[in-house]
């Protein structure tokens, strides 16, 4: 029987590899489900994680999903057949999680969720979330470019992953801020993956089809943001002048690109989330009760302060 489920598991880890960082026996083991390195913003969460882990002598077991979510089933499955003590999962869309939760649930692993949220009718399948108002990030990036295109201007909007909760809210934030203004207009949107590269291919199709029409771009992140703004320049246009980009996330790359004039906001997104995701898990094992729901504070930059700001980021 036990070599039954030890050839289970092998099968598993050979479908579907997971990278574990060593620790003495009887130490905490704790699995992580991360989306992918799509983005600057993943590759400084996943680094949180794990120095976190590191530095509480904890055994992580990690798995980089490829921005798939079966694979992050898949990774699910494979943390329940080896047993973790706990999930920590950042769940790449929002719907789809209920039937592997509930195999998670009967295996009374609880589960962390990490920057985004989900979509479940049973909300016992999850024990809490540490994640940034989306849809707050949508309206200060509203806000911000009504004032600056007082009030006028078409706009394309380069949306995140679909059916990912930061690009559902981001956008639903985005419209309910330039609504009240009638004269703020989306003529353009279209989903660019959290990618750079997409991001600018989406971009060179907006400018292919509407050129001069365009005075602002709004992207869901800033690695869509730099990818358009390449887009921009190779169209012979000037980015931050000719068309206003505005963006989410604060990466260090969009600091530069505030500096040089060629992106004119962005509105952070705080990736640092190891400390607060492994203060649940502790607070959980020493059976004390979590929040739900944990909002991280985030702030807007632009160009007046990036400058001096840029030394202070972390990521
Ligand atoms: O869920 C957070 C978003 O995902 C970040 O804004 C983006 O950069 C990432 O890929």
């Amino acid at each position: 029987m036990k070599s039954v489920r030890l050839a289970a598991i092998g099968l598993l880890v050979a479908i579907f590899p997971i990278t574990t960082q060593a620790a003495p026996a009887n130490k905490l083991v704790v699995g992580f489900s991360q989306i992918g390195a799509e983005s600057a913003w993943r590759t400084a969460e996943t680094e949180s994680i794990l120095s976190e882990a590191k530095k509480r002598g904890v055994e992580l077991k990690t798995s980089d999903a490829q921005q798939k979510q079966e694979n992050q089933i898949k990774a699910l499955r494979s943390f329940v057949a080896q047993r973790v003590d706990v999930i920590i999962l950042a769940p790449v869309v929002e719907t789809g999680w209920q039937p592997v939760l509930r195999e998670v649930k009967r295996a009374n692993i609880p589960v962390v969720l990490v920057d985004r949220g989900i979509n479940v009718p049973d909300q016992s399948l999850y024990a809490t979330l540490i994640a940034s108002d989306f849809v707050q990030e949508g309206s200060m990036a509203a806000e911000w470019l009504a004032k600056k295109l007082n009030g006028k201007g078409n706009i394309v909007e380069l949306q995140g992953t679909t059916g990912a909760a930061p690009a559902i809210d981001r956008k639903k934030g985005f419209e309910e801020g330039i609504g009240k203004q009638s004269g703020l207009k989306v003529i353009k949107s279209q989903s660019g993956d959290f990618t750079r590269s997409k991001g600018k291919e989406v971009m060179e199709a907006f400018l292919k089809a509407e050129g001069k029409n365009i005075q602002a771009v709004y992207a869901h992140n800033d690695d869509m943001a730099l990818g358009a703004i390449q887009a921009i320049e190779e169209a012979g246009f000037k980015p931050g002048t000719d068309i206003i980009v505005v963006s989410i996330d604060g990466v260090k790359d969009a600091f530069h690109a505030m500096i040089a004039g060629k992106l004119n906001c962005s509105v952070e997104c705080n990736p640092l989330l190891g400390p607060a995701a492994f203060d649940a898990v502790a607070a959980m094992l020493a059976g004390k009760s979590v929040p739900k729901k944990t909002i991280v504070k985030d702030e807007l930059f632009d160009q007046t302060n990036a400058k001096n700001v840029i030394e202070s980021r972390k990521y």
